[in-house]
């Protein structure tokens, strides 16, 4: 039986609202015939101590990011909700999370993971603090909370000023670079349909490898922006994008696709 539901999405740093048709059972929680559910963290191949788990918020593919940092702790990348149990176990067995809200919109499995680790630390840019904090009820920590924490081979890498203040991490490992991005590059797989998909497709949010329109709205100062991006993907050489929304990159060409991109699109 279908029925159709109404989400408030947050997609490349933007709100809107959408409705789509949807089978009774939620995206959410139902992992059969879902690509883009994975039930439990999941290593990323060929970088060490990272792992992902993926959820979906209605339509839309979600992914949180888990970096070990020393022994005993953890640093989860825009945590995702509905995780289960099991994958709170698993993620607790790693040591203490710390938890980082990329941006002022990726806030829907705080709550949920502060709930189950009650000594876990929220942590966020300042700039998106104010609505991370009105959105969940929580403390929220600077980000020198989490620069402090940090091993030498990973980096916060704090965005030139976005309104929604997003930040990525940067791990050098096994002699590769993985950037982890929130809204900042999307990798969408395919295009959707219906309400969606306009609007996927007005925004330029994919499919593929994109910086979307309502992400360029996000930069204060494009050039400032640009001119930052560039030099840090000439600086780091990323091989591997890991995005929030979509999927996985790992290709010795990343550096050369990425320049390509913001040349074309900042
Ligand atoms: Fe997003």
């Amino acid at each position: 039986m279908n029925e159709r539901k109404s989400y408030s999405l947050s997609l490349a740093g933007f709100g809107f609202q959408v409705t789509v048709t949807t089978r009774q059972s939620s995206h959410m929680t139902k992992p059969s015939g879902n690509s883009s559910f994975a039930p439990d963290w999941q290593p990323i191949p060929g970088v060490d101590g990272v792992f992902e788990i993926r959820r979906s918020h209605g339509p839309l593919p979600l992914r949180a990011v888990a970096v070990q940092l020393h022994a005993g702790s953890v640093c989860v990348y825009s945590p995702v909700p509905h995780m289960g149990e099991p994958a709170l176990r698993q993620l607790g067995s790693w040591g203490k999370p710390l938890l980082l809200a990329p941006n002022a919109f990726h806030t829907l499995g705080l709550p949920e993971h502060a709930t189950a680790f009650g000594n876990a630390e929220v942590i966020a840019s300042k700039r998106a603090a104010d609505r991370i904090k009105r959105k969940t009820k929580l403390d929220v920590q600077d980000l020198d909370v989490l620069r402090n924490q940090l091993p030498a081979e990973v980096s916060l890498l704090a965005l030139p000023p976005v309104r929604s203040g997003e930040v990525w991490l940067s791990v050098h490992r096994n002699r590769r670079c993985a950037w982890i991005v929130c809204d900042g590059f999307l990798n969408l797989a395919r295009a959707s349909s219906g309400a969606l998909g306009i609007f996927i497709k007005l925004m330029r949010m994919g499919p593929g490898l994109s910086i979307s329109s309502t992400f360029r709205w996000m930069v204060k100062n494009r050039q400032q922006y640009r001119n930052w991006l560039l030099e840090r993907i000439a600086e780091d050489q990323p091989t591997v994008l890991i995005p929030c929304h979509g999927q996985i990159i790992d290709d010795p060409d990343l550096p050369a696709r990425l320049e390509r991109l913001t040349r074309e699109r900042l």
